[in-house]
């Protein structure tokens, strides 16, 4: 994505200031105003950087800038004839974008939040950032309905229709440029950046994203002088508690959204100490911990009750699997994320705030997964309890799940080594069931009502292994995203396991593993196949699939004749399946889910 700050215009509203010099060279606290919004593109993954501005005072910018060297970026000047609009400063990147996608700022915006992800995985359409002001009438004026999705724009309007702002940062697709041409001046004679913004509307390709950090529009004497305060204080947040204990304590406090963590113990008495301690350990401030135990013939109800008196602790007398156990800790919970994680692991202190954090303003993410990495259980137990390592290995288990054109699923890096080559956040098909966050209203959107009348989130008719691919599955077809981060650390013990992607290895991995495991594996692989899989996906998916499954069959023919008997319980339950079929929403097209599955 390429940058365009625009800093033409006249800067009338600082007259006398700017009679000999250009509104954006002035200084905020202790930089000329510009160097705020390179620093804004810069932070957000921007290199290659337009400068839009009036002829009077271009070569002063070029003086002040240079190439751009300084600041590790690249700059190019293009001349604003007049004052015509943002629209039309906006019209003169053209050609400079190239056919990118353009990240737009205004000069007098100075912004303290991080945008790269937005940039990052900014793909088609419009985005605007809207921040809640008292003064809106000043602003472009945003109505956003309670999904996020965007209703109304009005630029400067006497009777605001909201609070939120439209703020001076914009993200278009290289559309931009025929709309721009399209627009006529306003009233004040200018193209506004408002009416481009409109047509993404009308057209419903503009989105829109709180921004959380502080913001100030420096355009008038008064503004500037509070951007000075807050630029000098955002150095200093102890000075701006003493001065002005108000927008202190909108800048530190923020709601803190719940977070209810799951853990479901079955006969792991080995484990459990180690994973809640680190729960436990957690550095996030609104957490509950709940254990599910599933009718733990060992000392692991001892323990839990010994250790962890205040841990709310739910006991099933029959053994009822990974997605009935979590779903009765979801039934009982009003958390607004819900974290999903295996007993036999441990997490950095700020595994759940990292993996909150990635999605928390980002309502497209139904889910988020962190870096899973291995965890060596046996070195955990021969060293010093407490120590600082605990086992912890540096091959990965995995960096989030991929679906595959045949309908494998496989857990991305796994039992690849670490050497950061997945540091880089990015959005997936799905994360492991093992440690998950999912957004609670993402879970409430796709569950099922079964027959008792209760909410199913993960599918009780897979008793255990493929549920969370199969939630995975269904939070895409929603339209729910999945996220990775790769700051958010996790261990597993998962010995068993061979590494690789050849047929051999599969092979190894299937003969290692208990019977029971192939056995649910092979069943829950069909139920989800049979909820999830199109049959309109094009010839590609249609026949990789077709194959992978055949092959498999053939193989269970041949060394797994007892798996047949699942073939047995699948069609006696083929008729739930298909009515869950059809209560799952659908709100993507299959072209767009085809798109996640990988050769
Ligand atoms: O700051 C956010 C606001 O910025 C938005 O809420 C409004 O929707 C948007 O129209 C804009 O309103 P302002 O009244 O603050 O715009 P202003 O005329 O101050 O222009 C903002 C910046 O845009 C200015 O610092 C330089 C650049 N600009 C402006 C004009 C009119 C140009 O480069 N060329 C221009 O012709």
């Amino acid at each position: 994505m390429k940058g365009v700050i625009l800093a033409g215009g006249t800067g009338s509203r600082l007259f006398p200031s700017t009679k000999v010099t250009n509104k954006h060279l002035l200084p905020i606290f202790n930089r000329p105003m510009i160097y705020y919004p390179i620093e804004t593109l810069k932070r957000s993954g921007i290199r290659d950087i337009l400068i839009v501005t009036g002829a009077e005072h271009a070569g002063d910018f070029m003086a002040l800038l240079g190439s751009g060297s300084d600041f590790g970026v690249n700059f190019t000047y293009r001349i604003q004839d007049g004052s015509g609009g943002i629209a039309q400063a906006l019209g003169l990147a053209e050609d400079f974008s190239a056919g990118e996608s353009i990240g737009v700022i205004l000069s007098d915006n100075i912004f303290e939040e991080d945008f790269s992800e937005d940039v990052y995985y900014f793909d088609h359409g419009a985005q605007i950032f809207v921040k809640e002001v008292e003064d809106a009438a000043r602003f472009g004026v945003v109505e956003i309905d309670e999904d996020g999705t965007v209703k109304s724009i009005e630029e400067k309007p006497a009777m605001p229709k909201s609070n939120l702002a439209q703020t001076g940062f914009y993200l278009y697709d290289n559309q931009v440029f025929n709309f721009i041409r399209t627009l006529e001046p306003s009233k004040r004679g200018e193209l506004e950046i408002t009416d481009v913004n409109k047509i993404y509307l009308e057209k419903k390709l503009l989105r829109a994203a709180e921004v959380n950090g502080m913001w100030i529009d420096a355009g008038t004497h008064e503004s500037l002088l509070e951007a000075s305060i807050l630029a000098q204080e955002a150095f200093d947040p102890d000075r701006l508690r003493a001065r002005r204990p108000d927008l202190a304590k909108a800048k530190f406090t923020r709601h803190v959204p719940k977070v209810t963590v799951g853990v479901i113990t079955h006969n792991s008495e080995k484990y459990i100490e180690p994973c809640l301690n680190s729960l436990l350990a957690q550095d996030y401030d609104n957490l509950e911990i709940i254990v599910l135990d599933s009718a733990s013939s060992d000392h692991s109800i001892d323990i839990l009750e010994e250790k962890f008196p205040d841990i709310k602790l739910i006991e099933s007398q029959e053994n009822i699997g990974f997605a009935r156990s979590h779903n009765e800790i979801l039934r009982q919970t009003q958390g607004d994320f819900y974290a999903c994680v295996n007993v036999d692991m441990i997490f950095e202190p700020n595994f759940i705030s990292q993996l909150v954090k990635s999605i928390d303003q980002k309502p497209i993410f139904g889910s988020s997964g962190g870096k899973v990495k291995r965890w060596d259980f046996e070195a955990f137990e021969k060293s010093l309890k407490g120590a600082r390592e605990m086992g912890k290995t540096n091959f990965i288990d995995s960096a989030g799940l991929r679906i595959l054109r045949s309908h494998r699923f496989e857990d991305i890096g796994q039992g690849e080594v670490d050497y950061g080559q997945y540091d880089h956040p990015r959005q997936i098909f799905g994360a492991s069931g093992a440690a998950v966050l999912y957004r609670r209203k993402a879970l409430e959107d796709v569950a099922f009502q079964n027959e008792d009348h209760e909410k199913e989130y993960f599918d009780e008719s897979m008793f255990m292994y493929k549920e969370d691919v199969d939630l995975a599955y269904r939070l895409q077809w929603a339209g729910w995203k999945a996220h990775y981060t790769p700051y958010a650390t996790c261990y597993h013990d998962r010995s068993a396991t061979a590494f690789g992607r050849s047929t051999l290895s599969i092979l190894k991995n299937r003969a290692k593993k208990p019977k029971l495991i192939n056995r649910l594996s092979y069943l829950n692989h069909h139920i989800l196949l049979e909820k999830n899989f199109s049959d309109e996906y094009s010839g590609k998916i249609r026949s990789a699939t077709f194959w992978y499954n055949f092959k498999v069959f053939l193989y269970i023919l041949i060394f797994e004749t007892e798996l047949l008997s699942e073939w047995w319980k699948y069609f006696k339950m083929r008729s739930q399946i298909k009515a869950r079929k059809r209560a799952m929403p659908r709100r993507v097209s299959k072209a767009e889910i085809e798109k996640l599955m990988e050769s």
